[in-house]
Order: C-alpha cells, then sequence, then structure tokens
C-alpha cells in the first residue's frame, strides 16, 4: 500500500506516517515546511519505505506526480492559525481552497482514496451540547479575516463532497476537535503544549478570559489509528465525521489538572481577553463533539485519559521546558494550529479584525 501525507512533517502528519510505516505501508510526504519540521520526522528518516518531498500543494504539477501511482491520500497540509490568516490572508486563502483542489484533482486522477482534515471551526460560534454532523454552522462576517480559516474549510468540504457526488472520488472528510499530543508546537499560543511547558518552568500558567470557556481534548494516539480506518471505509465516503475527544474540561480546570498531574509548583494568572488579543476577539465557550458517526464507522473511541495525555506532552518535552516549541521548526507564524482559538500562555496578541 502506498500512501501519501500532505503536511507529513506537521504535528498530526508525523505520527500519522509513523503509524503507517508501522502498518508496512510506503511513505511519502509532501511538506513545505512552513510550520512543520524535518525534526518531526527523525524517527522514521532512515526507514527505506519512506520519502520526503519538500514542496506546496499549490504546485499542481508536483502534486500530481506525487500523488501518481498511490493508493491512499491523506491531505493534511493546510495554513492553520489566526495569525498566519491575518498576515498572509491571500496565501492561506489560497492554500486551504485551491492546494485542496490539486489534492483532490491528482487523488482523482490516480484513482486513490483520499482522507481530507477538516475542523471543528467549520461550526462556527455554535455552542450545542453535543454537535453532530448536521449541525448549522454560525460563522460571523466574511470580512472578519477571523472567520477566513472556517470559511476555506468549509469550502473544502464542499469541493471533497462534490468530487464523490459528481466524479465518484471515494474521499472521507474528518472534523478534528483540538488534538494534542506530543510535537503539537506551543509556539504559537497553543493552549495544551503551552500550560505544560509553564508547569514544568515552574512559570505561572496564563489563562485567558475568566478560563471557564470548555474544549474537548483528544489524543493524536486515539485520533490516528481512526483517521487510517475512516480513510478504509466506505460508508464514510462523501460524507463528513466528527472525532474528538469525550472529556469536556474548561481551560482553567486543564491548567488546574497540569500542575496537579505535573507536581508543579505554578500559580495561575488570568489574563483578560482584551489584554490578550486585540479588542473583540471572539473566543469561542465551548465545542463539545458528538463522536456516534465516528464510533458507527471506525469503532473510534478517545480512550486515552487527559492525565496521560498531560504526562506524554511533558515527557516529550526537551529539558528546560522549551520543549514541543523547540520540536518545531520552520517559523511562519501560526497560533492556533488546526482547532484553533483554545489559547493560553504567551500567545501573541492577534490582530484577527
Ligand atoms: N491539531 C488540531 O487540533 C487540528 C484540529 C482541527 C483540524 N486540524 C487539521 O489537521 C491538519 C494538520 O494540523 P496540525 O495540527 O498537524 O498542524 P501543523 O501545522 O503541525 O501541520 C500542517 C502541516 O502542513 C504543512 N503545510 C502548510 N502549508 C503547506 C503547503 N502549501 N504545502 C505543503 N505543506 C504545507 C506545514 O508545514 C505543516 O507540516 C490541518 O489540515 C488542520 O487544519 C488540526
Amino acid at each position: 500500500m502506498k500512501s501519501i501525507i500532505t503536511g507529513g512533517a506537521g504535528f498530526i502528519g508525523s505520527h500519522l506516517t509513523e503509524y503507517l510505516l508501522g502498518q508496512g505501508d510506503e511513505v511519502v510526504v509532501l511538506d513545505d515546511l512552513s510550520t512543520g519540521s524535518l525534526r518531526n520526522l527523525a524517527s522514521v528518516s532512515d526507514n527505506p519505505r519512506f520519502r520526503f518531498v519538500q514542496g506546496s500543494i499549490l504546485d499542481r504539477a508536483l502534486v500530481g506526480q506525487v500523488v501518481a501511482g498511490s493508493d491512499r491520500v491523506f491531505h493534511l497540509a493546510a495554513a492553520v492559525g489566526v495569525k498566519l490568516i491575518v498576515e498572509e490572508p491571500l496565501t492561506s486563502l489560497r492554500t486551504n481552497i485551491h492546494g485542496t483542489e490539486n489534492v483532490l484533482d491528482a487523488a482523482l486522477a490516480a484513482g486513490a482514496i483520499l482522507l481530507l482534515a477538516s475542523t471543528s471551526e467549520v461550526y462556527g460560534k455554535n455552542t450545542a451540547d453535543s454537535l453532530d454532523e448536521e449541525a448549522d454552522r454560525i460563522l460571523g462576517s466574511a470580512l472578519k479575516s477571523r472567520w477566513t480559516y472556517a470559511g476555506a474549510k468549509g469550502i473544502d468540504e464542499a469541493f471533497a463532497h462534490a468530487y464523490w457526488t459528481e466524479y465518484g472520488l471515494r474521499v472521507a472528510i474528518v472534523r478534528l476537535f483540538n488534538t494534542v499530543g506530543p510535537r503539537q508546537t506551543g509556539r504559537y499560543g497553543m493552549v495544551f503544549p503551552n500550560l505544560v511547558g509553564q508547569a514544568q518552568r515552574g512559570e505561572p500558567l496564563t489563562v485567558f478570559g475568566d478560563g471557564r470557556q470548555t474544549r474537548c481534548f483528544s489524543y493524536v494516539g486515539d485520533i490516528v489509528p481512526a483517521l487510517v480506518r475512516l480513510a478504509e471505509t466506505p460508508a464514510a465516503y462523501g460524507r463528513a465525521v466528527n472525532m474528538g475527544g469525550s472529556q469536556e474540561i474548561s481551560i482553567l480546570g486543564l491548567a488546574e489538572r497540569v500542575i496537579d498531574v505535573l507536581d508543579s509548583e505554578s500559580s495561575i494568572t488570568l489574563i483578560p481577553y482584551d489584554e490578550a488579543y486585540a479588542p473583540g476577539y471572539e473566543d469561542m465557550r465551548r465545542r463539545v463533539p458528538n463522536n456516534g458517526l465516528a464510533r458507527e464507522l471506525v469503532a473510534f473511541e478517545p480512550l486515552t485519559p487527559l492525565d496521560e495525555v498531560i504526562r506524554n506532552v511533558a515527557g516529550a518535552a526537551t529539558p528546560g521546558g522549551a520543549g514541543n516549541e523547540a520540536m518545531t521548526l520552520g517559523g511562519s507564524s501560526h497560533d492556533a494550529s488546526g482547532d484553533a482559538l483554545a489559547f493560553a500562555g504567551g500567545a501573541p496578541r492577534t490582530d484577527a479584525r
């Protein structure tokens, strides 16, 4: 089996690369290293079934060449994060829309199965108790760049669905909710690695707002095998499937848990939103997935306990606590890789308006 992973040098992509090589696949990673890093792929670089191609999904000819002859394409490459989208709106819109179209065309030409990574951000401000895949999208103005990522990912989903209905492309869409684990960078303000890093360094854990905003974190080790099963499930083609954690926790509660689990001396500091972000910035109060469809289709269960995730993230960090940040090179800025907007701790001010 030959699998292509776009964005394979990133956080989730590098775990997927390791997993597929472990399954005996031949794996080719296509990544421009904008937010990913070769360091994330250090454990597989000597594997004879692994190949890395540095390049962009915006390079249509290259995408066609890389994908030709493959069986499966896992499309994870994306411009992620509010700051990047605000600072380089055209680049990120093009990457997330035209880049995806290139990948769809290449998978179609190759007769390959495609797994498209989407996001819970597509639900926008919908704070329902349990968001199922049919839930409404509640987005702010299209002129506010805060919503550009959600808009582009929504277009990606619509493209994928149309390729399924009009061309019969076998494409499954996954909507990820706050996936966490080792190698997720804290550099741009993602809450989980930042809180863990602060606790390890004995610094105050910084929590934005009143800290009562909630999230459902899921562990990358639970997500990755389910992604592969989803790609192999014909009943998933043409559909979008949620995958997230089952335990809703406030960011303040997470900070307390991190201190407790890591036996840290750190305190917690609340930072008003207006100091953390540009005025008027909207953070989501909550986002809770209904994982029923993923459970039914691929027996997805987010089983790894939060305490274990905290220990794994801390364990992967380098001495001195730079850890997850130091593992990511490449540096173009983003402050919310993936399921944006659960920030804390050292996040750069974002001008999302
Ligand atoms: N981590 C999460 O919680 C989460 C949540 C929802 C959705 N997602 C989605 O999952 C995917 C992976 O996210 P991640 O958290 O691993 O982020 P990441 O930033 O670690 O990975 C993205 C990768 O894509 C690469 N990339 C960016 N632009 C590219 C281009 N033009 N050509 C080739 N490669 C390019 C980056 O270098 C990086 O390696 C993304 O599509 C993201 O939208 C992630």
